[in-house]
């Protein structure tokens, strides 16, 4: 039988977050990141005159990750590797700071905490992927494979 509504909209997962609110989350996101006196230089860095591949990029990661678009494609634990000798595990705690600042200032409190968990678990296997020692589980190693004494997540 032929749907009422011959043009309805088939998408089967629900849109949590729209995209315009994706675009200035990232957006506002950024600008905190970039003016932030550790994260800043890391991400100008690697970076440089990329930006304006870097941000729609991450749209569409935020769109895929938040309402399973399928819209980014891509590697970011291999991305992140290569940024193992500029990055301290400590970084990941000021990358959340940063984004959970943003999320409160743009959503509610259950879209913020809904947000938070997912960039939280990536950060996470991120940052294990980057630090994890395998022979000293209990240790995060820094950037000369010399254990951390800081938390990689606060
Ligand atoms: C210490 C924390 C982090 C730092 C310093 C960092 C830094 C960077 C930098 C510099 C790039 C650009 C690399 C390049 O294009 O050459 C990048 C890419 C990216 N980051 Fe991070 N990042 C951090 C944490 C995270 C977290 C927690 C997430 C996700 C929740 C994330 C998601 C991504 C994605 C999706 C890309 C694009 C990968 C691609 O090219 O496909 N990052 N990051």
């Amino acid at each position: 039988m032929q749907s009422s509504e011959p043009h309805e909209h088939r998408r089967t997962r629900p849109i949590r977050i729209p995209g315009d609110q994706i675009i200035e989350m990232v957006d506002r996101f950024y600008e905190k990141v970039r003016a932030d006196k550790s994260l800043g230089p890391i991400f100008d860095e690697a970076i440089g005159d990329h930006w304006d591949e870097h941000m729609p990029k991450m749209y569409r990661f935020w769109s895929s990750v938040l309402n399973t678009s399928g819209l980014y494609s891509g590697n970011p634990m291999q991305v992140h590797m290569q940024l193992k000798t500029k990055v301290a595990p400590e970084n990941f705690g000021e990358w959340l700071g940063l984004f959970h600042e943003t999320l409160e200032e743009l959503f509610s409190e259950e879209d913020t905490a809904f947000i938070f968990k997912k960039a939280e678990n990536i950060a996470q296997s991120l940052s294990l992927g980057m630090f994890y020692n395998p022979a000293s589980p209990h240790a995060m190693q820094d950037q000369d494979g010399n254990p951390s004494s800081k938390a990689p997540i606060r």
